[in-house]
């Protein structure tokens, strides 16, 4: 089965803040992304994904857009955007960028111009509502940011509430006007005229909300039925937008704890290509619990809908930091060996732990910072402070683990996590059947992970996850072929070449992939 550019190989998630820093300000820019693709090449990606880089306050770190279609001067400019479209393109690597659909910066010049007066022509571009009394909001809607409280903020020029699903500087765009909706394809447009070739959307499933705005009240619990459709639709509309380009994708964040609910959005075919699955990021790490999402995630597919596995981003504390280190090895192999798109995030390759922020360096109102510490490219023994990520002073501090987990240290030490993240990738490169193949669940006894993948001429291998902290046998079922090769164990010191399945053992969190 041909695959897709998007189905091939990982995509990456660049943290543009965070990646590499040309200028020595401190802060990640487009400059420093295009010094260290050749970086990316090694690791085979097919496309990069970029957070917002736009105009920005920088209340949400770039969240919170002001100009949908310019480079914030702190990243560089609309010319250094070209230029990192066209030598990723000349490299193969295709360019995904953010889209923030659902809210603007509050220094954006709509909602400048909508909060000027009520009679604005832009009044209707954002939600203001009355209080329900004096110095009470409209609702009881929480912001998102638990710090922020309720996601209403009273304006006293013009005496109305307006709505924000995370900071007060983040205003709700009204999708129920179809301004907004016709201005958001123009943006759209504007990025598939410049040659992007897709779309990561923000918060997807807040592009409609209940039109009552009703709190939820135990009683009379108010159901998404009344308003999902509503998202649907719009996303079909963005889905008609970007298909009048050739072979763009859309990947949203379904930010949903509810599997059903979020194949909906890609078992169509006419809306989403990919979603970001969140069940699968909250799983704890539990064989069967793995074991019953991606099942549950099978099972809930339409024919044509396509996973896409991601355990960490820019919100999510690091998998080293969550589960451990050598799980984090474990979680690269499970992701490029699973049926669908891997999602990686910048630094999983290296198995960074999330860094220690002290308190005067917190910058994130929601807790984020340890994650989106800047990459670590270098021995700060040898480059300085910096770790080949900044001259100057990084804007959250270098992880310490910088030292022994650095970019180029793991380059050349082929035990290392970057080392494997390289093997993993050639290999799914080189081999179509981990690409398309078919998927089947393989019982192999308590703690352990184990799926087959089936290609072309019955191609076949053996995905194996140890979850315990200690050894473990598998149980080879009696319908699976008894002798395997080694293709990648995530443990350094097991042996290459061919073994019988009846005699393999996994050693604590050890994952490995074997040829049938
Ligand atoms: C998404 C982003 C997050 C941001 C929020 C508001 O969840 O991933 O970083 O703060 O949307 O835009």
């Amino acid at each position: 089965m041909p695959t897709l550019w998007w189905q091939r190989g990982a995509i990456y998630q660049i943290y543009p803040r965070s990646f590499a820093d040309s200028d020595g300000d401190g802060v990640g820019d487009l400059r420093g992304i295009i010094d260290r693709l050749d970086y990316l090449v090694d690791l085979k990606i097919s496309a990069i994904w970029l957070s917002p880089f736009y105009r920005s306050p920088m209340a949400d770190f770039g969240y919170d857009v002001a100009d949908h279609c310019d480079v914030d001067p702190i990243f560089g400019t609309l010319e250094d955007f070209d230029r990192l479209l066209a030598e990723s393109h000349e490299r193969g690597i295709k360019v995904v960028v953010d889209f923030v659909p659902n809210h603007t910066s509050s220094e954006h010049p709509w909602f400048v111009e909508s909060r000027a007066s009520r009679k604005n022509p832009k009044r209707a571009w954002y939600v203001w509502r009355d209080g329900r009394r004096p110095n009470l909001p409209p609702n009881d809607w929480l912001s998102s940011f638990a710090a922020v409280g309720r996601a209403w903020s009273f304006d006293n020029v013009t005496g109305q509430w307006y709505l924000h699903s995370f900071l007060p500087g983040q205003p709700d765009l009204d999708w129920d006007n179809p301004e907004v909706e016709a201005a958001m394809h123009d943006v759209l447009r504007f990025w598939c005229e410049r040659g992007v070739d897709g779309f990561r959307i923000d918060v997807v499933h807040k592009i409609a909300k209940d039109p009552l705005l009703r709190d939820p009240l135990p009683d009379e619990p108010v159901t998404w039925e009344n308003w999902e459709p509503t998202i649907h639709e719009r996303l079909r509309r963005m889905r008609a937008v970007v298909d009048e380009y050739p072979e763009r994708m859309l990947v949203g964040e379904v930010y949903l704890l509810d599997l059903e609910r979020v194949l909906a959005y890609v078992n169509t075919g006419d809306e989403l290509h990919l979603a970001h699955n969140f069940v699968f990021l909250h799983l704890p790490w539990d064989a069967s619990a793995f074991r019953s999402t991606i099942d549950s995630f099978e099972a809930l597919s339409s024919q044509s809908a396509w996973p896409a596995w991601f355990l960490a981003n820019h919100d999510h504390a690091r998998v080293a930091s969550r589960f451990g280190a050598k799980q984090a090895r474990a979680v690269l192999l499970m992701l490029y060996a699973l049926r669908g798109t891997p999602f990686v995030f910048q630094g999983e390759e290296l198995g960074l732990p999330d860094a220690e922020i002290p308190p005067d360096r917190v910058v994130d109102v929601d807790g984020r910072d340890p994650e989106r510490a800047p990459i670590p490219w270098r021995p700060p023994s040898e480059d300085g402070a910096g770790a080949g990520f900044t001259t100057g002073r990084a804007w959250l501090p270098i992880t310490p683990a910088a030292e022994e987990l650095n970019a180029e240290r793991q380059a050349h030490d082929p035990g290392s996590t970057l080392a494997l993240a390289r093997r993993l990738a050639d290999l799914r490169m080189a081999e179509p059947t981990l690409q398309s193949g078919e998927q089947r669940s393989v019982e192999g006894g308590d703690d352990l992970l184990a799926w087959l993948r089936i290609g072309d001429d019955d191609r076949q291998l053996l995905a194996v996850v140890n979850f315990a902290e200690d050894e473990r046998a598998f149980h080879c079922p009696p319908d699976l072929r008894r002798t395997a090769r080694l293709e990648i164990s995530t443990d350094p010191a097991r042996n290459h070449g061919d073994f019988a399945l009846d005699d393999l053992r996994l050693s604590a969190a050890e994952a490995l992939i074997a040829r049938l």
